[in-house]
């Protein structure tokens, strides 16, 4: 193997611990932990303490750590954007940023601005673009996005504590917000916040089954009980459903399709948190049905090797225009579904 790469954590909560630690160490002294940095002293020091690690409450620190080659950014998302300027600046030699990689398109334009100039490839760990599974289908499928007319992501899950806790013991997770359904204003940012903080997921994998989306028009949005949505949206000629359930079910299920006339595409995904193995795809047609998956390694592994691939020049980085036009639509989708939404909840 050849020399370990240095990482540093900015911000050290439930992902880093549940998430991206278990990974790293599957990978076997690929990547060391160098520094943990969370505003939180005592997660900053407890979790850098398990690992060996330096750690700090700030990431300029973190910046100025020599032993830091790439900075994983798993902070709230409204630090995203300065936290992975601040990290190209800094000369590291990538960034893993958690999804969403931003906000707003302002701020994914200064991002691929700063990269651009800065040469520091950035990566954004929405894990089920890496799927083995879901990339072999994606090679197999053929002009299967010309063809589909129909896109349906549904994802029923328990509340992320759940699994948080079957993976490690969290150091601390903060409360879920209380929301007044009675105010539109609230039930808008709910809406356009699930759409942010869990669609974005598949929006990715969605966007490249469509042509184009400048055309987007909501046919049906709503919030649902306890957490979730609905979302009806056409857009290029073809219908996009989107549903959501986060609450005690009993079965995790995080299902994507896309029908054809001919064809059909079904990706089955393991839920956020679960470790164990790839999404399985089944692309059937003409009498025949090809399944890919499971393999051995899961949506976060592949993108942990991809960093380690991209950092040592072994695979080219994700194209920026490409994580810019995420961001775009994944905005695009989230606002004209927090519009619609606050209309109806006004007109009820
Ligand atoms: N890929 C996945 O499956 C997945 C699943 C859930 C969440 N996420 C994403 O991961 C990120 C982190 O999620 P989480 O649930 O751990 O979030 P969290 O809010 O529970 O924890 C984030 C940690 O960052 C710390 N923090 C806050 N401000 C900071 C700052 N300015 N600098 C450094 N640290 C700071 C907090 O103290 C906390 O410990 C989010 O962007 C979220 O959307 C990804």
């Amino acid at each position: 193997m050849q020399s370990t790469l240095g990482i540093g954590f900015a911000g050290a909560g439930p992902v880093t611990q549940a998430i991206h630690l278990p990974t790293v160490a599957r990978l076997g002294g690929e990547f060391t932990v160098r520094h943990v940095t969370d505003v939180d002293p005592a997660v900053a020091a407890t979790v850098a303490g398990r690992l060996g690690a330096s750690h700090s409450t700030s990431i300029d620190v973190l910046l100025d750590d020599p032993h830091v080659d790439v900075v994983v950014v798993c902070s709230p998302h409204r630090f995203h954007a300065e936290q992975v300027i601040a990290a190209c600046r800094a000369g590291k030699r990538a960034v893993l940023c958690e999804k969403p990689l931003v906000m707003s398109v302002a701020e994914a334009d200064a991002i691929a601005a700063v990269s651009a100039e800065t040469g520091v490839p950035i990566l954004v760990g929405a894990m089920h673009t890496f799927d083995p599974g879901w990339r072999a289908a994606q090679a197999a499928w053929g002009d299967l996005p010309a063809r589909s007319h129909t896109i349906r992501s549904s994802i029923v899950l328990p509340p992320n504590a759940r699994f948080e806790d079957l993976a490690t013991e969290v150091l601390s997770r903060p409360a879920l917000p209380s929301v007044d359904r009675s105010d539109p204003e609230m039930v808008a940012g709910l809406l356009h916040a699930l759409v942010m903080g869990l669609t974005i997921h598949d929006l990715p994998l969605i966007r490249s089954l469509l042509p184009r989306y400048d055309d987007l028009r909501i046919v049906d949005a709503r919030v649902l009980e306890p957490y979730g949505y609905r979302i009806v949206f056409v857009a290029s000629g073809k219908v996009v459903e989107l549903h959501a359930v986060l609450s005690q079910t009993w079965e995790p299920d995080w299902v994507l399709e896309a029908y054809a006339d001919d064809q059909v595409l079904q990706v089955e995904f393991t839920p956020s948190y679960v470790h164990a193995g790839s999404a399985v795809s089944t692309l059937s047609g003409g009498g025949e049905a090809r399944v890919f998956g499971p393999t051995a390694c899961n949506g976060y592994e592949a993108e942990w090797r991809e960093l380690a691939a991209v950092v040592r020049g072994e695979t080219a980085p994700p194209k920026i225009e490409e994580l810019v036009d995420d961001v775009r639509f994944a905005l695009a989708v989230a606002d004209a579904a927090a519009d619609s939404v606050r209309k109806t909840e006004v007109a009820a």
